[in-house]
């Protein structure tokens, strides 16, 4: 035999040599989700590890997080029925919790990347992510909620917004907002490609956000398409988005790639609930090493071209990556 590919894989310093992708801290960014009450924290039952956190213990998550190398967090807010509206109301209130929640993380972590969510979902009684009229989920009615929701973020402090909402022409409508305000430094990171997953059951019940009647099959796309990733990636980058998001990963890595290969934007993939749930509820029966299967899954996407992983299991795998 002239070649035997095993010669590059013989020991831990070729294969150190050879190998193709890395993964780090930096490329992290950790979702966390807020509730009232300074110093609660109520367990995702569903996610183990994840709790609900009031302010103050949110800002020492975030804290725990940084020394470890994570440079971004995601903030969900869990808001009590009593402030949720059909026009998602509380969420352009400058004292909301998800304001008060930016205000005290940059305060305590100025460098710490604070990406806020938008869309109607959190703050919605009808739990979807646009405005509901009808049975209609209306799309240019919801913009200009989508776009007073992102500045009220900005002016809390938020340095990203991520509209992940789906509706279209979201991203423009935002970044003409923002503009306006005078917040043309606050970056958008698109949900581009985010599809009508069933991986998403976990968050939803972390934030009791799902939709009280129907699906979001009518703006989140089709499980079953490939081809309109390339119109969702054309718009966002036309009306301005400044990095694009693949949802959910693992079982969408040719959406990474592909997307990937589609845009010179920097690319993030969502490595959502229902996959944090899965390998937690492999582990806690045995079947599966919970830290090698992490670590596995956020190189998986990385190497299928993500530049930037959102997941729950970030402060896991920067510990596990600062002791290896
Ligand atoms: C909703 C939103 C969802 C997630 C992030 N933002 C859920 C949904 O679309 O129903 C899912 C994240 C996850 O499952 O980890 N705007």
């Amino acid at each position: 035999m002239l070649i035997r590919p095993r010669r590059n894989r013989a020991g831990h310093a070729v294969r150190a040599l050879v190998r193709e992708t890395q993964l780090s801290a930096h490329d992290f960014i950790l979702p966390l989700f807020v509730q009232e009450g300074e110093d609660s924290h109520t367990p995702i039952t569903s996610m183990p590890g994840q709790a609900r956190l009031g302010i103050k213990r949110l800002v020492a998550k975030a804290e725990e997080a940084a020394a470890l190398g994570v440079q971004g967090v995601a903030l969900f807010p869990a808001l009590d029925e009593s402030k949720k509206d059909a026009r998602a109301t509380e969420s352009t209130n400058a004292d909301g919790l998800l304001q008060r929640a930016v205000r005290a993380l940059k305060a305590a972590l100025p460098e710490m990347l604070v990406i806020t969510d938008v869309a109607l979902d959190p703050y919605s009684s009808d739990g979807h992510d646009g405005l509901v009229v009808g049975d209609q989920i209306v799309n240019d009615e919801t913009l200009p909620i989508l776009a007073g929701m992102a500045v009220s973020q900005a002016q809390a402090g938020a340095d990203m917004v991520a509209p992940s909402d789906m509706m279209d022409g979201r991203v423009q409508a935002l970044r003409t907002a923002l503009d306006e305000a005078g917040f043309e430094n606050v970056g958008i990171i698109s949900y581009c490609t985010k599809y009508a997953s069933s991986f998403y059951g976990p968050f939803r019940e972390a934030l009791d956000s799902a939709p009280r009647a129907g699906d979001k099959k009518t703006y989140q796309m089709d499980p079953a398409n490939v081809r309109e990733c390339e119109r969702e990636v054309r718009l966002d980058e036309a009306e301005g988005a400044d990095m694009l998001m693949v949802k959910p990963g693992l079982p969408y890595l040719d959406i990474v790639r592909l997307v990937r290969g589609l845009t010179p934007l920097p690319v993030a993939a969502y490595h959502v609930s229902g996959e944090y749930a899965m390998l937690h509820a492999a582990a806690e029966r045995g079947w599966l090493d919970y830290d090698a299967c992490l670590l596995e899954s956020l190189l998986a996407l990385k190497r299928a071209g993500a530049d930037v992983i959102f997941t729950y299991g970030a402060i896991d795998a920067a510990s596990l990556l600062k002791r290896a």
